[in-house]
């Protein structure tokens, strides 16, 4: 599939994901194969406003490209000046949020709240495709506000009718937040009837979900979120699986060292070690979530106080996994967990005094 002039074919997305899809993380998606990545969803207002903190989310490099720009808003003129202002960037993309479930968002009928309002939606798509001087605009949608008012064919339709190039297709209601399963069914609908790119969103954890997805649905691309974090090898397994119809399954624990040693240097040099260390902890864990011992890091990284010393109890333990030094094999239950809530190890409360 193209976007702009870019052929990226059906190379994953990598979806947007607040707190997450930093420079490093992006930049190691893109050296296993991503197709596009996405920025950190930035507020329209601080865009305009010139906030430091959005214009830092917002930055990315040459080398990072294709890459898209997610914005959060509902003013159609704070939207178009924001694309305005964002295109001067040369993102590939400028994608506007209407998913986001959570309530200080939905409270303030941004995000997710404007799937009520279809007409909406076409307005804001209008007024960006206006400012955005000729980058494609895209629209994140999910199915609609729950189960009784799944409207995405209206959206869809808004978007396609008032300029927008490519819509991303959550297969969730705002109801569902991120726990239920997603109903692929309608990602195959709406690409009936869309006459712009529809790329599919939601459950995927393996290049074979990815492949099912793309092959059952007949949407133009796929669009991976949780099933990339800790698992930038998504990309390059889904790749060789279109293009040989095989792939090598999930790579051995030394694979899975080395990549993560790359991603907690790249997190040092963009971040500095102060504010690399938590974002290191966290990697950790995803990137060894599937491999046997994850009780021992789980207990054993939080503590930790340079990355010097994460580095070493990362070499401690691949070593450990590789010569079969754990007893329990410790994958399902980690998986499920990690499914339900990415921060598996986080109380409720400390996860709410996170956000
Ligand atoms: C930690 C996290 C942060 C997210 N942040 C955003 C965001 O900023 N913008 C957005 O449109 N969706 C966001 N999402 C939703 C994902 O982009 C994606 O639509 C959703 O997780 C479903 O895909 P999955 O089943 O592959 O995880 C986020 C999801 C997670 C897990």
């Amino acid at each position: 599939m193209k976007i702009g002039n870019i052929d990226i074919g059906k190379r994953l997305f990598l979806a947007p994901m607040a707190e997450v899809t930093d420079s490093p993380f992006r930049k190691i998606c893109k050296e296993q194969g991503a197709g596009i990545t996405f920025t950190q969803m930035v507020s329209a207002e601080g865009v305009i406003k010139n906030n430091f903190d959005t214009l830092r989310y917002l930055s990315f490099s040459r080398t990072e490209k294709p890459i898209g720009v997610q914005v959060l808003g509902n003013d159609p003129e704070i939207l178009k000046e924001a694309a305005k202002e964002i295109s001067k960037l040369k993102p590939d993309l400028i994608d506007l949020n209407c998913g986001c479930p959570v309530d200080k968002v939905v409270s303030c009928n941004m995000g997710s709240a404007l799937l009520d309002s279809p007409k909406t939606i076409g307005l804001l798509v209008r007024k960006m495709v206006e400012g955005a001087n000729g980058v494609p605009v895209s629209v994140k949608l999910r199915l609609g506000k729950d189960k009784n008012h799944i409207n995405i064919f209206d959206t869809a339709k808004e978007v396609e009718e008032n300029g927008g190039s490519l819509i991303f297709v959550h297969a969730r209601t705002r109801a569902d937040r991120y726990e239920t399963n997603s109903d692929w069914n309608w990602i195959k609908k709406v690409k009936e009837i869309a006459k712009i790119p529809v790329v599919g969103n939601g459950s995927i954890f393996t290049p074979q979900d990815a492949k099912e997805m793309i092959e059952s649905t007949g949407c133009d691309s796929a669009m991976v979120a949780r099933g990339a974090l800790g698992n930038p090898f998504i990309f390059s397994r889904f790749n060789l699986l279109m293009e040989t119809g095989t792939e090598p399954g999930e790579p051995n624990a030394a694979i899975v060292k080395e990549v993560l040693l790359n991603h907690i240097n790249y997190l040092e040099t963009e971040f500095g070690e102060l504010n690399a260390l938590d974002k290191a902890k966290k990697n950790s864990i995803w990137y060894f979530r599937n491999y046997a011992g994850i009780d021992f890091l789980l207990s054993n990284v939080f503590g930790l106080k340079s990355l010097g010393s994460i580095r070493s109890i990362i070499e401690e333990h691949t070593t450990k996994i590789l010569n079969n030094g754990y007893s329990e094999s410790g994958k399902t239950d980690i998986h499920k967990k990690f499914q339900k809530k990415v921060l598996f190890w986080l109380t409720e409360e400390k996860v709410h005094s996170l956000s």
